[in-house]
């Protein structure tokens, strides 16, 4: 016995100090998580204000490089960050804790850059690592948002001949359901003042659990709750009361007002729930993403991914938040029916979330002005499966699809990783339950079933 425990307390000793110190070093980047490009485009010469990106070549490109599609992705808040997005959601590596404490980054097999370029944007200045110069310069509407924005994609296409002429699709989450219109009206109009050649090729756009008419959205909360048997009728009431006091407030132009009303109904909606999160209502406790924070807080990976290392990043940047305070309850729904009649157009949420789920985005839905409308409302709701097992449903009709999710909550591509990569690919390819023209009730994906 004694021998056996004069070796081991050692070597338990030198492991536990080997564990230390690697739980106490910065974490390591490997090199090939490395971006294929990252960096920073200014968007305001005069002031030095830049916008923070990062891109990801396709892993396995099923065309030449030069016309495979280039995906953008714009995180929510607003004021939230990209890279939440990259390392949390769709990029090719994302960060894991086995045991909360240490942390690394591993292959994410879902990831949307495996047969399209993938770039991330910190969105709009003073998020993540994007580069405010000043508070007063942090966009206060959508104009602003997309005015930067512009600089920063066409810099972006402008900085490589390989991206010219590449189809781009512009994709984001929640409060990007109000940017994602935004830019992509702004292209478009752009697009008529351009010659050819310096037009941003913008194909489509896709929005997973937006927020893109907050007053048609915010009114479906309660009877949302109700019905999923979350809140009792006397609460309805109150939520109600809640939402009504929203509209009331949008209705006298006192639009911050509205904006913190909204945030009351969430609350009541939280305080009467319990639930872990409203971002998935089956979900036992929150999104880890703040682990990205914690990742992102080492000197040595922001030198890995080119930001400035001066920079405290944040998951979500209240100065920012705030500054578009008045822009929050502000719908953006004319610029979503301007663009299905000229690009595609995705809407997809994950079916658990309570915030900017299903029944919200369908509510605005319909109330769309655009001929095709009643051909669409009219059209199949199509069982989604991929690799031969239930992943959701897809409506579809002309240039608008919207897909429901199966299994996941508010970001979709954590909790469905391979069904989120294949909806986006076939999306953007218009095969499987994407194609234009289905023969019979066909519902699959393009994948073979298992
Ligand atoms: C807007 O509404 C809020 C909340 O009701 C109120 O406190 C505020 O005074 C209003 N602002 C204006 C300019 O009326
Ligand atoms: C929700 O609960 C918290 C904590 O009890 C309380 O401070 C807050 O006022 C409640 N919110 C609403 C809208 O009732
Ligand atoms: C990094 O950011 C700080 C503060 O935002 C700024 O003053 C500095 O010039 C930046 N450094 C570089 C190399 O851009
Ligand atoms: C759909 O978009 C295409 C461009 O891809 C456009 O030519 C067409 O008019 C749009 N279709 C409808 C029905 O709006
Ligand atoms: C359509 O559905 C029927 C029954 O559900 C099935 O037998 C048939 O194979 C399907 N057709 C196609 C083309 O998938």
């Amino acid at each position: 016995m004694k021998p056996f425990l004069t070796t081991t307390v050692p070597l338990l000793l030198l492991l536990c100090l080997l564990h230390y110190s690697s739980a106490s070093t910065q974490p390591t980047f490997p090199s090939e998580a490395l971006p294929t490009k990252s960096g920073y485009i200014t968007v305001n010469p005069k002031t030095n204000s830049a916008i923070f990106y990062i891109f990801y070549e396709a892993q396995n490109p099923t065309s030449p490089l030069a016309q495979t599609p280039l995906l953008i992705w714009l995180q929510g808040g607003p004021g939230c960050s990209s890279m939440t997005g990259n390392f949390f959601e769709l990029g090719p590596y994302w960060v894991v804790s086995s045991d909360g404490e240490s942390i690394s980054l591993e292959p994410n097999s879902g990831s949307w850059n495996r047969i399209f370029g993938l770039v991330f944007i910190d969105n709009p200045i003073g998020t993540g690592f994007s580069i405010a110069s000043s508070p007063e310069e942090i966009p206060r509407n959508q104009l602003s948002v997309s005015r930067h924005l512009f600089a920063a994609i066409t810099g972006f296409i402008g900085s490589d001949p390989l991206f010219k002429d590449r189809p781009i699709y512009i994709t984001g989450e929640s409060y990007a359901g109000k940017y994602v219109p935004s830019i992509g009206y702004y292209i478009l109009k752009q697009n008529l003042k351009l010659p050819v050649e310096k037009q941003v090729k913008l194909k489509g756009v896709a929005i997973g659990n937006g927020l893109t008419d907050p007053v048609t959205q915010v009114k479906t909360h309660a009877l949302n709750a109700y019905f999923s048997g979350l809140v009792n009728e006397r609460q309805k009431g109150e939520l109600e009361k809640a939402q009504r006091k929203v509209v009331d407030l949008v209705k006298m132009g006192n639009w911050s007002g509205a904006t913190d009303a909204r945030f009351t109904v969430m609350d009541l909606l939280q305080n009467m729930t319990g639930l872990a999160t409203l971002y998935d209502y089956t979900k036992k406790m929150p999104y880890q993403s703040s682990l990205v924070t914690k990742f992102l807080s080492s000197a040595e990976v922001k030198r890995a991914i080119g930001a400035n290392e001066s920079i405290v990043f944040e998951e979500c940047s209240d100065t920012v938040g705030y500054a578009l305070n008045d822009d929050v309850m502000k719908s953006v729904k004319y610029m979503v029916e301007f663009l299905v009649r000229n690009i595609k157009v995705l809407l997809y949420q994950g079916h658990f979330d309570l915030r900017d789920g299903v029944v919200a985005t369908e509510a605005w839905v319909k109330t769309m002005k655009w001929e095709e409308i009643e051909r669409f409302l009219m059209a199949e709701r199509r069982i989604w499966k991929v690799r031969g097992v239930l992943a959701g449903y897809v409506q579809k009709w002309a240039n608008l699809s919207h897909a429901v999710v199966l299994g996941a909550g508010h970001f979709v591509p954590t909790d469905q990783p391979l069904n989120s990569q294949a909806m986006i690919e076939d999306w953007v390819l218009d095969q499987g339950v994407f194609a234009s023209e289905l023969e019979g009730n066909f519902s699959s994906d393009s994948r073979e079933s298992l």
